[in-house]
């Protein structure tokens, strides 16, 4: 058994090709400054301005993607099935609730079968850790794998759209101090965002949540943990809130209710005035307005929730168009 320090190497340097290029996208680790700076500039090009015809082109022309989601979403699943469109792919969304796997069918299976049909690009998000490396490892080489949420161990294109948005609205990495404020223990959101800031060299990163939720991740150590939300925002430039990830938590001991949640943990227009006047706010959904984000702020002028979401048909975009490139040059 591998230890999950070497599994995480391991899956970073899978998702490489040996020139460099990306092949899968398994997690941020592992992915070097420069390539994430790409990976942000690319996003930036299927923007389009608020209101006007989203950007498409025909990239993927003659490519498959499947969309495989053993877990629910809304944004991910939505945004790469819009992506894989707007660049002419044929994208196929699996319905997990009718597929094969349910009658005891076992995902290499599933995946061999997509294989057959000439799928090049799977898009895996399952409740347990090592699955979309575990694919990767196991298809043919004109195939490859994005990890589309992986458990509480990784969420590579949420941590890409984060750093893009945190990007737009900043203009950079180095003079920030950013709170992550929440269930860090159980997200993959976090772990993103905190592996990809840390590449990119942000000034501050602070985890912020009950003891009960504090990371247990040493990669994390470089973080500033705190249990006290005060101290955790003041003078922090990015406030992003979490939900408590309920499905992934075996003992409620030590998890305060939702009443002292919102009253310790919860981020409201009163307890931003801690953070800088011009700090934003952000949650990568879905959202529990009352528990750990206060409906106004969440609708407020300090909000980039929806700006977070646009980022992310974009970054998908990008992911998309990337690895299609590297299949070409194979
Ligand atoms: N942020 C995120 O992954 O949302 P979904 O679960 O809706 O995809």
């Amino acid at each position: 058994m591998q230890s999950s320090d070497s599994q995480s190497n391991d899956e970073a340097n899978l998702q490489l090709n040996p020139d460099g290029s990306l092949r899968h996208l398994l997690t941020l680790k592992g992915l070097d400054k420069s390539l994430l700076l790409e990976l942000l500039d690319d996003a930036e090009q299927y923007l389009s301005p608020e209101g006007m015809l989203p950007v498409r082109s025909n990239a993927l022309a003659g490519r498959t993607v499947a969309n495989l989601f053993f877990e629910p979403s809304t944004r991910t699943r939505a945004s790469f099935d819009l992506a894989g469109k707007r660049l002419g792919a044929d994208v196929l969304n699996l319905d997990v609730n009718t597929l094969s796997r349910k009658k005891g069918e076992s995902i290499l299976d599933t995946i061999y079968t997509l294989e057959a049909m000439a799928v090049d690009i799977m898009v895996v998000r399952d409740a347990s850790t090592g699955v979309p490396a575990y694919i990767a490892r196991n298809v043919k080489d004109f195939v490859s794998i994005l990890n589309a949420g992986e458990s509480d161990a990784s969420h590579p294109t949420q941590g890409l759209l984060d750093l893009l948005t945190i990007r737009q609205r900043k203009g950079g990495f180095e003079n920030l101090t950013v709170a992550i404020v929440g269930d860090i223990q159980h997200s993959r959101v976090a772990r993103s965002a905190a592996y990809g800031l840390r590449t990119l060299g942000v000034g501050e990163l602070r985890l912020v949540s009950p003891p009960a939720m504090a990371p247990d991740d040493p990669e994390l150590s470089f973080a500033t943990i705190v249990d006290n939300l005060d101290e955790g925002i003041r003078d922090a430039d990015v406030v992003m809130a979490l939900r408590i990830q309920r499905e992934r938590i075996g003992n409620l001991d030590g998890i305060p209710n939702i009443d002292e949640y919102f009253a310790s943990f919860g981020i409201s227009n009163e307890r931003m005035r801690l953070a800088k006047p011009d700090a934003i706010v952000m949650h990568p959904g879905p959202m529990n307005r009352g528990i750990e984000i206060e409906s106004a702020l969440a609708d407020g002028a300090q909000s980039v929730i929806t700006q977070q979401v646009t980022n992310g048909v974009a970054v998908r975009m990008a992911i998309l168009v990337r690895v299609a490139a590297s299949m070409d040059a194979r």
